[in-house]
């Protein structure tokens, strides 16, 4: 058997060169044998090499759980094995067998990716814990040899990766050794480009997701948009799940949506559904995304509709003449005269810095929101301070209309910059002509100090609905 020979070959070589070696075999995925095995070194082993790998290259869709656990396990079962069979306090060099496959990703090694990326982690909190330790996770690219087949060499080849010839990475192991790299907990050797590129189809039919609106119910962004008793999801969460939903399906960034309505906002007073689907129908280059959620009769109640546009990039913009970001006058009051109903994590409306009905301007500042995780907002979108040119527009209207009143839809969303995360900026409000006697039409921008555009809402409908003042201000306080 060639593995025979060469293992043969390599240990004369090391004898000839003056050193000690003894190999033994063991599987290292049984603790028993393998601290067996080791026990009688256990008190000299300074060093530790794992190189221990099996591929079961397979989609996602047809892997099998034997299959996805014989990758695991000489990775993630044999490197803890073998750790804790040796005294870790000794070990004076760690060097683990990682691939760019994790550090990438890579087509049908799903499995190996995630196993090759626990060593990166473990590699960093080894050397965490033994900070005197020389640490390194190496990310081999892929090697002209070894588990390699000739098959996945072919693949390779069509793909125009680089294959690293054997000597290559000898060299590159030992200069791994160099006092220079001693800092080189996770490093990529070889070429540093992935394996393979991410493949998107995209769908020509409807495609449906579903979210559990649990998750949500606690999260402040429920909790602190409390309109009288009880509390409602920001249409910016349903806006920002629609952006996200067309991006992941995608794969392109949604910098333009269009037709953003609310049709039913979701109470979540505990008669709220479990769960919402948001359907995306392709046509065209838009995608129409429809919101809706089923009772337990079958019946389907829509809640928001949009169509995103991605892809499409707004043109650069700016807005001249805004005042100094220090002026004007304080908003907190908006919070608990009725004008705006908001809690404490939603409240970044933080001055009135322009008071004229033809050019309200704001400051705003609030720490990002990211709910589930980040599932409803986008590349460009994120839900917390996106509610902010929601709350400019309500604060408009009681200004110059006094009246309270709720968002409906918005006929076009910019995105242009992801707005600042805790950090100033402007929200100018102007009138746009099409409102009637009880629905104001409203321009809503954000925008930098220095007045280039981040997001512009155009076509905001406000309903004004003066009942809605006491609610507002018997909703969530502190
Ligand atoms: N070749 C590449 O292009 C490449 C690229 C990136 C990363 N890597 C990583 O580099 C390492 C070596 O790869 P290679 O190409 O040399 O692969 P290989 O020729 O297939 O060698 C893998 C080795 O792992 C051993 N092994 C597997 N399961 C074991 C277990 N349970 N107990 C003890 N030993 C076990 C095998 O021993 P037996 O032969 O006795 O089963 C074999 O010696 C792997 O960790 C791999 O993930 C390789």
């Amino acid at each position: 058997m060639t593995g025979a020979r060469e293992i043969r070959r390599t240990l004369a070589e090391i004898s000839a060169a003056g050193s000690t070696v003894e190999y033994l075999a063991v599987d290292i995925t049984d603790p028993a044998a393998t601290a067996a095995a080791l026990a009688p070194y256990k008190e000299r082993v300074t060093g530790l090499v794992h190189g221990a790998g099996v591929l079961a290259d397979q989609l996602i869709a047809n892997k099998k759980a034997s299959e996805i656990e014989r990758v695991f396990a000489p990775k993630l079962t044999g490197l803890r094995t073998v750790a804790a069979a040796l005294d870790a306090d000794r070990l004076r060099h760690v060097v683990l067998f990682s691939s760019v496959a994790g550090f990438f990703g890579n087509r049908g090694q799903s499995d190996y990716a995630m196993a090759n990326e626990v060593l990166n982690a473990w590699a960093s909190s080894f050397k965490k814990n033994h900070p005197a330790a020389r640490v390194t996770s190496l990310n081999w690219g892929a090697w002209d040899s070894g588990m390699v087949s000739p098959e996945i060499k072919a693949v390779f080849r069509e793909r125009g990766i680089v294959l690293i010839p054997v000597e290559t990475g000898a060299r590159l192991f030992t200069e791994q050794f160099a006092a220079g790299r001693a800092a080189d907990v996770v490093t990529v050797l070889g070429p540093t480009t992935p394996l393979s590129e991410p493949e998107r189809s995209a769908a020509t039919g409807p495609v449906t997701v579903e979210r559990e609106l649990g998750a949500l119910t606690g999260h402040p962004i429920v909790t602190d948009h409390v309109i009288g008793d009880a509390p409602v999801l920001p249409a910016v969460a349903a806006l920002g799940w629609a952006i996200g939903a067309v991006e992941r399906a995608g794969g392109t960034p949604v910098r333009q949506v269009r037709d953003f309505a609310v049709h039913k906002g979701i109470v979540v007073d505990g008669t709220q559904p479990d769960r919402l689907s948001l359907t995306m129908t392709p046509a065209g280059d838009t995608v129409q995304v429809a919101i809706r959620s089923t009772d337990d009769k079958g019946a389907v109640r829509p809640h928001y509709g949009a169509v995103a546009v991605p892809g499409t990039v707004p043109a650069a913009a700016t807005v001249a003449g805004l005042p100094a970001l220090d002026g004007g006058r304080d908003a907190g009051e908006l919070y608990t005269d009725g004008t705006l109903f908001h809690g404490p994590a939603l409240r970044g409306v933080r001055r009135i810095l322009a008071e004229d009905a033809a050019r309200l301007v704001l400051r705003a500042e609030l720490a990002e929101l990211r709910p589930g995780d980040g599932a409803f907002g986008g590349s460009h979108f994120a839900p917390g301070t996106a509610d902010l040119l929601l709350q400019a527009g309500l604060v408009w209207v009681k200004l110059f209309e006094d009246s309270a009143s709720l968002p409906l839809g918005v006929a076009s969303v910019d995105l242009h910059h992801p707005l600042p995360d805790g950090e100033p900026f402007l929200i100018v409000v102007e009138p746009a002509g099409g409102g009637d006697a009880s629905t104001s039409v409203l321009t809503v921008t954000a925008c930098a100090p220095d007045g280039t555009v981040l997001v512009r809402f155009d076509g905001v409908r406000v309903v004004s609905a003066p009942q809605l003042a006491a609610k507002f201000a018997g909703g969530v306080s502190g």
